[in-house]
């Protein structure tokens, strides 16, 4: 299936899926906190998308080939885990660090978002690492124009996230979005300037690294969909979906509880 271009209402589409799916995340805020369940995190969120917000949770029973269903409406990617963890009954404590990755459905258009979240305090080292995986990505989402390249993309987050001695996991991507939850292009968080597609007006795709403290491998548990990092070193990921417009990018996950975007990005 090739790439995709929105225009007009199907941008308006994609706009309110996208606030939407932030949106969740705003609702999620203030229960992330030590002792609650990823399990309860998932019952508040999916009561949220279909019975205030009239979504359908892309997540839940999602599976591509080869994968089981998945079962929540979130992924909750706590401390090594680099992402598509599931809610379980394990409470989270203070210290922790959990990326909560939503996608909802609206009117046939997907969103797509994650964030990451501190559990109290944190160790310096995993504030770093949140911190500076954010940073990575808006380094992403400034190359974002037309006639830039995917390859633009991936080299700034690689080039940025490596530079702070972070590493960038290779097997997981940000992807083309629209009325499909994953559509081309790929979306690689490394790479080399002037290489890949050109970014054209319309198209809508996130972007989503994953960089680890430690080394850039991975592995996946038996459940067949969690993926930790092989050294059990911690793991960050932020998610925006982002529309290419005639001048550069809108950001499209945003809303009230979204949080700013770093100093360097400038309007
Ligand atoms: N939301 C994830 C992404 O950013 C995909 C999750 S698929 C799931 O692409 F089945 F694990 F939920
Ligand atoms: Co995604
Ligand atoms: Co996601």
């Amino acid at each position: 299936m090739a790439t995709t271009f929105k225009t007009g209402t199907e941008v308006d589409g994609m706009r309110t899926a996208c606030r939407l799916a932030s949106e969740v995340l705003d609702m999620l805020t203030p229960h992330v906190k030590a002792g609650v369940t990823t399990q309860h995190l998932d019952k508040l969120a999916l009561d949220h998308i279909v019975n205030v917000q009239g979504c359908v949770s892309a997540t839940v029973g999602y599976a591509p080939p080869g994968y089981p269903p998945f079962p929540a409406s979130i992924c909750t990617s706590v401390n090594h885990v680099v992402c598509h963890g599931i809610p379980n009954d394990r409470a989270l404590k203070d210290g922790d660090i959990v990326n909560i990755d939503v996608t909802v459905i609206k009117d046939g258009w997907h969103g797509d978002t994650s964030r990451m979240f501190i559990v109290g305090e944190g160790s310096i080292q995993a504030r770093r690492l949140v911190q500076l995986t954010y940073e990575a990505m808006w380094k992403g989402i400034l190359r974002v124009k037309p006639g830039a390249r995917l390859g633009d993309i991936g080299h700034a987050i690689q080039s940025f996230s490596e530079s702070q001695g972070f590493s960038v996991v290779r097997e997981f991507c940000g992807h083309g979005i629209g009325r499909k939850f994953h559509e081309e292009p790929q979306v690689l968080h490394y790479g080399r300037p002037g290489t890949m597609d050109e970014l054209k007006p319309g198209m809508t795709f996130t972007i989503e690294p994953m960089i680890n403290a430690g080394r850039r491998e991975i592995r996946e548990l038996g459940d067949g969909w969690t993926i930790v990092t092989k050294d059990r070193s911690l793991s960050a990921q932020w998610e925006h979906t982002v529309l290419v417009t005639d001048s550069g990018y809108e950001v499209l996950t945003l809303s009230a509880g979204s949080p700013p975007p770093p100093a360097f990005v400038n309007g």
